[in-house]
């Protein structure tokens, strides 16, 4: 809900929270209020905070979120209210420069059945000569003062995403970002503060996440005062945008979330919203995937996807996907896609590898009754393709500047659109000629040698097209992938169905991986697969069922060299892909709790999940897991053993965990009987 107790004050309600924006004596727009929710009369009596889009100009020296030159050289601006309009839960707080010819328009979006609350700006150049847009960041967002505060965010790399990092924020600027055109394994585009003393579930956090795929920066400021709050949006610094006469720029949304039930509350939270209203097909069941890249990597034949197709449907996989190593090549002029360093591209069936194209594949798939997917990497070029050697001034590049190639490859220009275009006609044809169910898009690269104009432009063609693809062809499934978990962001979520979380899938270290992704990222968006032991990257053994438990917690995957495992593994598996099928609507829709050490827990009433690992004796989990948010009174049957549990009991004395041995793991499945 969204009420104006008077004028300059607005006030949005959702279902737990609330947000105040006043406009100050100065005419800038301030925050008022974000935390839990308030009377009118409360609200009336708020004073103004920070404000909502610092910009530059008169004694403010902080971070600017809005930097702009008009033509004459002068820069900042001096705010002027022009109005506000209210369309169900969208508020836009119209505002102009008090001088020059430019419109800023504040926005906010509230939904009633989610606590988030959507912000961006929209500049319009309203003159007759250019303005420069230095910097212009989607909101700014002021938690209020408390006595001392706590930074959460996530650090990587390649095969270590999403590791979660709490320090005290320095009184100073922190500033979280990609330079690097994706959102970053060495970062995630989210920031959280709670004053230090949250818990999972207690406590107060304010948290916000940003919808953009492509470079990106968050601010986080604490002054000498003790006040902390962040602005954030696209791009890094240093890159401009000429905003000509009568243009707009429109800046991608920076939604916030807060919660007063701890880190746990606002996980609840994210991933309700983004279930509800980021995703792009909510509610649709994410098959359990096989995909062939760690145990053929490019090493591809039809006979050998047929052989791993038969054993994947033996054990009960619904969807078969051939990764890479599929394409390229034409007549024995060069050989394709057969290694890193060639025909990316050329996205056709490789003569040498699919002489009939993938159709005898598909169908042998498909009378396995499985879906068939497909890898594809649109947005890339190697030098050794059909594609380069037609389309060279497609290559993302600059004159007299050296292309640099990361993994042998180069960039498309996806900001053209004639290339934007393109991709899509490919992909078009691959799907409508192919009985084709889910795409993995994959990028493995960042943005190099791009001029200003590219990096906005380029993820706004990517969003385009994996949106135009959707709507030609709605059935299909869309995994986001960037050398894996390089491109997770809410921007990406809106198009694409689940993430492939990392590439490392070492069960053990998955657990922080997926504990990291989880914070923000629902479940059902997490790709998680079951791959080899000893595994291909750390050459860590584990069991099948603990790299199964850590699997589950996500969208379920095989990943290994099914050729390879012994009949009792294959007949543990397809064992454990029933159970999977079992609990995959709890663990997809319901709501995830971490709880303490090692064990996470997924509750649709009346069923409850949890599963619990225990990876190394060294890390002592003896006492027993307490679950959450059950009923008090309630009585939980044991599906697997048929043993009767009180709810009371479940939450404060918890289940036992009589593990001896490392890598080892349990899935309870309670089910509320009375
Ligand atoms: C990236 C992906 C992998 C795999 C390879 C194929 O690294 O993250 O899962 O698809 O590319 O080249």
């Amino acid at each position: 809900m969204i009420d104006c107790p008077e004028p300059g004050l607005w006030l949005l309600t959702t279902p737990s929270s609330a947000y105040a924006v006043r406009l100050g004596p100065d005419g800038a727009p301030r925050s008022a209020h974000w935390g839990p929710r308030l009377t009118l009369d409360q609200a009336r009596v708020l004073p103004a905070g920070a404000e909502e889009l610092p910009v530059e100009g008169g004694d403010r020296f902080g971070v600017a979120g809005l930097q702009v030159r008009y033509g004459d050289g002068v820069r900042g601006v001096e705010w002027r209210h022009l109005g506000d309009d209210v369309d169900g839960g969208h508020l836009t707080i119209r505002m102009a420069d008090r001088h020059y010819p430019l419109e800023i328009d504040l926005h906010y979006l509230i939904r009633p059945d989610s606590d988030a609350v959507d912000r961006w700006t929209t500049l319009r150049n309203t003159g007759d000569g250019p303005i420069t847009v230095l910097r212009c960041d989607s909101a700014a967002w002021a938690v209020p003062r408390r006595e001392d505060y706590r930074l959460t965010h996530v650090t990587g790399e390649w095969g270590a995403e999403f590791q979660v990092r709490r320090t005290a924020p320095a009184v100073a600027e922190t500033v979280l970002t990609s330079r690097r055109g994706h959102s970053g394994h060495h970062a995630n585009p989210w920031v959280m503060i709670d004053a230090g003393d949250a818990t999972e579930d207690r406590g107060e956090v304010w948290s916000a996440a940003l919808a953009w795929s492509g470079s990106w920066r968050i601010t986080v400021e604490r002054d000498h005062d003790g006040r902390v709050g962040w602005s954030g949006g696209f791009g890094h610094e240093g890159v401009t945008w000429r905003l000509g006469p009568g243009e707009s720029l429109e800046t991608p949304a920076f939604t916030g979330v807060y919660s007063a039930e701890g880190f746990g509350g606002v996980s609840h939270r994210w991933h309700e919203h983004i279930r509800r209203h980021v995703l792009p097909a909510p509610g649709r069941v994410r098959p359990v995937v096989y995909n062939s890249w760690e145990a053929t990597e490019f090493d591809v034949s039809q006979a050998q996807q047929m052989e791993l197709a038969e054993l994947a449907a033996g054990i009960g996989v619904e969807l078969f996907v051939m990764d890479d190593g599929w394409f390229g090549g034409r007549t024995g002029a060069f050989a394709g896609r057969t290694g890193e360093t060639a025909g990316l591209g050329d996205w056709w069936p490789n003569p040498d590898r699919f002489p009939h194209g993938l159709t005898p594949l598909i169908d042998h798939v498909k009378r396995l009754g499985m879906r068939f997917g497909l890898w594809v990497e649109p947005e890339s070029v190697n030098p050794d393709s059909e594609l380069y050697r037609t389309r060279p001034e497609w290559v993302l590049g600059q004159p007299n500047r050296r292309a640099t190639e990361v993994r042998d490859q180069l960039l498309l220009d996806f900001s053209r659109d004639d290339v934007a275009e393109w991709a899509y006609d490919r992909l078009d044809e691959l799907v409508t000629h192919n009985d084709i169910a889910f795409l993995k898009w994959d990028m493995n690269r960042p943005i190099t040698e791009a001029g200003d104009e590219v990096w906005v432009p380029y993820i706004r063609n990517v969003y385009a097209v994996v949106d135009r693809l959707r709507a030609t062809h709605p059935h299909l499934t869309i995994e986001g992938c960037a050398s894996g978990g390089g491109r997770a962001d809410l921007g990406m979520l809106a198009g694409t169905d689940q993430i492939w979380t990392s590439d490392n899938t070492d069960a053990t270290q998955r657990i922080a991986i997926q504990h990291g992704y989880g914070q923000v990222y629902p479940a059902c968006t997490m790709g998680a697969w079951v791959t080899d032991s000893p595994n291909a990257l750390t050459g860590r053994p584990t069991p099948l069922a603990f790299r199964f438990h850590v699997a589950m917690s996500g969208a379920l995957g095989i990943g290994g060299d099914l050729g390879r495992w012994s009949p009792a593994d294959l007949e543990q598996a397809k064992h454990l892909i029933e159970q999977y099928k079992l609990i995959r609507p709890v663990v997809h829709e319901g709501r995830m709790d971490r709880l303490a050490d090692w064990a996470v827990q997924y509750t649709l009433d009346p069923h409850v999940v949890v599963l619990s690992w225990r990876p190394t004796t060294l890390v002592r989990v003896t006492a027993p897991v307490r679950l959450r948010g059950l009923d008090p009174d309630g009585v939980y049957r044991d599906e697997d053993t048929g043993e009767t549990h009180h709810g009371g009991l479940l939450m404060s004395h918890g289940l036992p965990r009589p593990w001896p041995f490392d890598a080892t793991s349990e899935l309870k499945r309670l089910t509320r009987v009375g």
